[in-house]
């Protein structure tokens, strides 16, 4: 079409995620937290989205609580359905860092495969991988839902770290061990991480 035609010329072209950035005074990241139940991937992503809007960055969160009721509440957790559940959670999230908003994601995404697809769909570039180490026999411990106790007694199937596999990331951009480290430590050293990529100068 001529330009002459185009009544709407001004819709030509849509906003990218620059100029979304550019609205927002920031950059955006995916931060992508993983680990066992009870690890404590929700506490710190919590605290840290805290953090980042204290200082006027924009940031949203997913977690089980507003993905696996919502959007993902047909999927269950076999291998199939947890693969199902991140390839939406990544595509999800790719719509806010293309809207220039610093998402963070809490999920335990078992395996590197699941992670690498993660990675794939929202860019390698944006795409911060967090583990959140904490060791099985701390979080059976904690066991928060009383899940590993159901768990153990075989009235869950497929319960990652008891009868279903989770595989830890080979080079995280960040390891954090919530038995070693207090909320505010771990937060600190994501910041630490985050900012610096984040600030638009
Ligand atoms: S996955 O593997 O990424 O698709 O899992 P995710 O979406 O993060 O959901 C994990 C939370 O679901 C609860 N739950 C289970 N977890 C693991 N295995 C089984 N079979 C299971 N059934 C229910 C559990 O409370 C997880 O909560 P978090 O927040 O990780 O502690």
């Amino acid at each position: 079409m001529n330009n002459q035609n185009n009544i709407y010329p001004v819709f030509d072209k849509m906003l990218g995620r620059v100029d979304k950035e550019d609205l927002l005074k920031q950059k955006s990241v995916m931060v992508w937290f993983t680990g066992l139940s009870g690890s404590g991937k929700s506490t710190i992503a919590i605290a840290l989205e805290r953090e980042l809007h204290r200082r006027g960055l924009l940031c949203r969160l997913l977690d089980g609580d507003n993905i696996r009721s919502g959007i993902n509440n047909n999927l269950g957790f076999s291998a199939e359905d947890r693969k199902e559940n991140i390839r939406r959670i990544a595509e999800v999230s790719k719509l806010f860092i293309d809207s220039g908003i610093i998402t963070l994601a809490a999920f335990i995404s078992p395996s590197n495969e699941m992670r690498k697809m993660a990675a794939d769909i929202i860019g390698k570039d944006d795409f911060l991988e967090v583990f959140v180490s904490t060791p099985l026999a701390e979080c059976e411990r904690r066991d928060v839902k009383g899940l590993y106790a159901k768990a153990r007694e075989g009235k869950i199937q497929n319960f990652t770290g008891i009868s279903a596999p989770f595989e830890a990331p080979e080079s995280p951009a960040l390891s954090l061990d919530t038995s070693q480290l207090s909320i505010q430590e771990s937060v600190q050293a994501l910041l630490d991480l985050i900012l610096p990529r984040v600030k638009n100068k």
